[in-house]
This record gives C-alpha cells, structure tokens and sequence, in this order.
C-alpha cells in the first residue's frame, strides 16, 4: 500500500506538450470533445453538482465543461506541480476556484469533502490490484454524492488488440493497461459503489469507457 506523496510523473515539458497533444490535430480534437462530452452527460445525469473535484486535472481540459454546468465551487488537483503550473494558465470562470496539489492513493481531504469527484485517464494506469483498491476507496471516502471515472475497457474494436497483453504489474502510476469490463465493474461493486451508467467516447470503436458510479 501507499501513503506517501508519489513522485511527479510530469516534468514541465511533458506537461505542455500533454496539454499541446489535445489539441494539435483533428483526431486529438475531437477525441477530446467527446471525452468533455461524456463527463457533461455525467454531470447531467449526477444532478448538476455543485461541488466538484476534478483528480487528477492534468492541464485543466475539463474545467470548461464543469463552468458550464453548474459547478459553483470547483478544487482542481494534481499530483503534478507541472501540471498545475501549465493548468493555471487558464483559469475557469468559477467564482470558488482552487488548485492544489493532491495525491489519488491518499487524498487529503475530509471525508464526503465534494458532491462529485471526476478521475480521468488515471485508472487504467494503475496495475496493482490493491493499489486500484485503495484508489476507489479514496474517492469514495471524499464524494458524497458520485464519482466518474474513465478508462480503457474491452468490448471494442480498439480493446482487441490490448486485453490480452500481459500486464506486468509496476507500483503506482504506470504504463496502461486495457481491462475487461466485467472484472473493472466488479472492482467497483466491491469497493461499494453503485454503477449508475456508463458513456463510451467512440461506442465499439475506442477504449475510452467513463462510469458514473454513486457512492
Ligand atoms: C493522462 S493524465 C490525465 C489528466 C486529466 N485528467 C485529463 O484527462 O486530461 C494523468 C494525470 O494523472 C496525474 N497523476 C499521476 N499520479 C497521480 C497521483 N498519485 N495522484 C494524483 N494525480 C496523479 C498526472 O500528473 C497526470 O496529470
């Protein structure tokens, strides 16, 4: 288990480009798009919360949909100082906005802190199965209404070529891994979480699945 502050995985280069990635083509544009689109869905269906955590928020790419649908206070975190520094660059028009620095294996913060929490392209990173434990039992601990979380899943065209790979498990953040979807819905039932829907960003084509879960 871990419970220190795990080491920046993003120097300030890698954090630019990361945020320069999303949007230097028409493919990377859209996928984006779509991903902003399923966490609208999200919220919409979550009830429009108004306090939302967004963990980890990488270079921010969420905060304008969280602006436009009723996010009134919303802390933005990151394991990354690099990350955060790139993210601060464009602040969202949130009257209750804060960044900080936070750790997804040991949040600090109270327990039901926010009525949401949004954890995107984190999950499939992490290949220990005690360690996605604590991760989903970190965020339900903090969210007091939902929480959303994407990942890569089977069951598409893209998953085919990824879910038999042998997973080489590594501490912590690391390299992704595809799962399959009944063994990534059972974590989240066993970690006490309802599983309320589910939104595919390119249905049968792409591995990007989100789950709204309740808590
Ligand atoms: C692929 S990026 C996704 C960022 C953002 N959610 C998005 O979709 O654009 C993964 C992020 O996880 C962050 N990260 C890695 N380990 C973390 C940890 N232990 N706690 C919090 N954030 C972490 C990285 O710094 C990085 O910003």
């Amino acid at each position: 288990m871990r419970n220190e502050l795990s080491s920046d995985p993003y120097r300030e280069g890698r954090a630019r480009h990361y945020k320069l990635h999303h949007q230097k083509n028409l493919r990377t544009r859209l996928t984006s798009w779509r991903e902003q689109e399923v966490v609208r869905l999200a919220l919409e269906a979550a009830g429009r919360p108004e306090i939302v955590l967004d963990l980890p928020c990488g270079t921010g790419r969420y905060w304008p949909v969280f602006e436009s649908n009723g996010c009134r206070k919303l802390i933005a975190a990151d394991i990354s100082e690099a990350m955060l520094d790139v993210a601060a660059e464009d602040k969202p028009n949130i009257a209750d906005f804060s960044y900080r620095q936070l750790d997804l294996f040991d949040i600090d913060l109270p327990d039901k802190a926010v009525e949401f929490i949004s954890c995107q392209r984190f999950l499939h990173h992490v290949s220990i199965p005690e360690e996605r434990a604590q991760v989903l039992s970190e965020l339900r601990r903090v969210a007091s209404g939902h929480v959303a979380i994407s990942l890569w899943v089977d069951g598409n065209l893209q998953g085919r070529r990824y879910v038999n790979r042998e997973i080489r498990p590594e501490p912590g953040y690391g390299r992704r891994i595809c799962r399959r979807r009944n063994e990534v819905e059972r974590d989240f039932l066993e970690a006490g979480f309802t599983i309320i829907d589910h939104y595919d960003v390119w249905p049968g084509i792409a591995m990007w699945r989100l789950y709204l879960l309740k808590v």
